[in-house]
């Protein structure tokens, strides 16, 4: 995967070189590259952002700029797009097949989605240009898995009040994957940190990523119906006076598995009740309904419904 990320402060993504992700670069699995969007100013003063058009606080990252870079980094001519409304919703309609240029349509073409739930998650272009921004769509773990299947992903981090609004528009009319995303209901000062958030997210799922792949699918968000996580622990049993389930020492491995269900559905149901909600009726367990019920939950319909 070639990964470019572009940013006012490209030193930011040294971090990167650390961990697991370094590792996967020297491994080949993976190229960063972070690139200085002043790299593609003409002007002395390498400004990258004007005053907002309608007037208002702070200062929106100008389109030229971006322009000439992406159109560097995605291998596009320049060309007027008069035809683009500059107002509406990326998310709205899918990229068109017919308007893609010099882009692959898919990144696996021998994919072969054979179930429903999996229908749609290697749904990704060749290549995905992807803009962190507050007010967009929130990025889930089913984002994570769609965009590890793409080859080449390129970061545009916003700074200030962010970018104007008609580069992602432009570019999804050119035919590109364009995606915003959002990574909480939060207001960071730009768009590095929630780049490397997601990042990291996408890459820890790439085949020769994880030392031990079956770790991914036990986590929390990931597996079949998305639940949080039990609680772990590791030795000593008793630590400071305080004893582990004694269940976990039981050696049955059934009771422990049934018991670690129980606290995921538990603990979901009381921290994020809006995943149980999520949870389809059909594939539950007849253990798992009676925990529902027995926590107050309704499971005869389509979705779980809190009583
Ligand atoms: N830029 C600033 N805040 C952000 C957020 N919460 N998510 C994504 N990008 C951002």
């Amino acid at each position: 995967m070639l990964i470019d990320i572009v940013s006012v402060f490209p030193e930011y993504f040294s971090v990167l070189d650390l961990s697991l992700l370094g590792k996967a670069q020297s491994k080949g699995l993976v190229e960063v590259r972070a690139h200085n969007l002043r790299d593609w100013t003409h002007d002395v003063h390498h400004s990258v952002d004007d005053t907002p058009v309608g007037g208002g606080a702070g200062m929106v990252m100008k389109p030229a700029v971006w322009a000439e870079c992406l159109d560097e980094l995605l291998g596009l001519e320049p060309q007027d797009m008069p035809q683009v409304d500059p107002t509406a919703e990326l998310w709205d309609e899918p990229v068109q097949d017919s308007a893609a240029e010099n882009l692959d349509d898919a990144a696996n073409p021998d994919d072969t989605v054979d179930s429903a739930s999996t229908a749609g998650i290697t749904d990704v272009a060749d290549t995905v240009l992807i803009f962190p921004n507050p007010s967009a769509p929130l990025f889930t773990q089913r984002d994570a898995t769609q965009l590890s299947h793409a080859r080449h992903l390129v970061f545009g981090c916003g700074r200030y009040e962010g970018y104007d609004a008609r580069v992602p528009r432009y570019y999804k009319a050119r035919g590109v994957d364009v995606r915003e995303y959002s990574i909480g209901d939060y207001v960071l000062n730009g768009g590095e940190v929630a780049v490397s958030v997601m990042l990291e997210a996408i890459t820890r799922l790439l085949p020769g990523f994880m030392g031990n792949p079956e770790s991914i699918v036990e986590e929390s968000y990931t597996g079949s119906n998305a639940l949080l996580e039990h609680l772990q622990y590791t030795r000593p049993t008793t630590w400071r006076g305080i004893t582990v389930p004694a269940v976990l020492t039981s050696g049955d491995h059934g009771k422990v598995d049934r018991y670690r269900r129980d606290q995921a559905l538990a603990r979901t149901a009381d921290i994020r009740p809006d995943l149980i909600e999520k949870l389809d009726c059909a594939a539950l367990s007849k253990a798992d309904r009676k925990t529902l019920i027995a926590l107050g939950w309704e499971v005869s319909g389509r979705n779980p419904r809190k009583l």
